[in-house]
């Protein structure tokens, strides 16, 4: 099977983001092992502070301060469903909708 744009899973793991707890966040998402799905480790994303910060590409949508219990959400409504969970997004980056 040919994936054209195959999916990532960023998840941050410089000092501000592990200190926040970065590292059990990506040890969930790679305990999910999502089909088609890499999960990667990052440097700084430059929104330190707001950690741990995770990113989905290719579609670049935001999540902020994700806990590891907040995981499994995010891989059944995004990963699988395709549907960012708006209640988790990164509001800075979120795209704003009127509804
Ligand atoms: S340490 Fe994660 S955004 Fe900077």
């Amino acid at each position: 099977m040919i994936h054209l744009c195959s999916k990532k899973v960023l998840v941050c793991q410089n000092r501000t983001c592990r200190k926040q707890g970065s590292a059990q966040v990506l040890a969930a998402f790679q305990a999910e092992s999502i089909p088609d799905v890499g999960i990667e480790a990052t440097g700084c994303l430059g929104q330190c502070g707001n950690g741990p910060m995770v990113i989905i590409l290719p579609e670049e949508v935001w999540y902020d301060r994700i806990q590891p219990e907040e995981v499994s959400t995010i891989v059944e409504h995004h990963l699988y469903g395709g549907e960012p969970v708006k209640a988790l997004l990164y509001q800075k980056f979120a795209p704003h909708h009127s509804d």
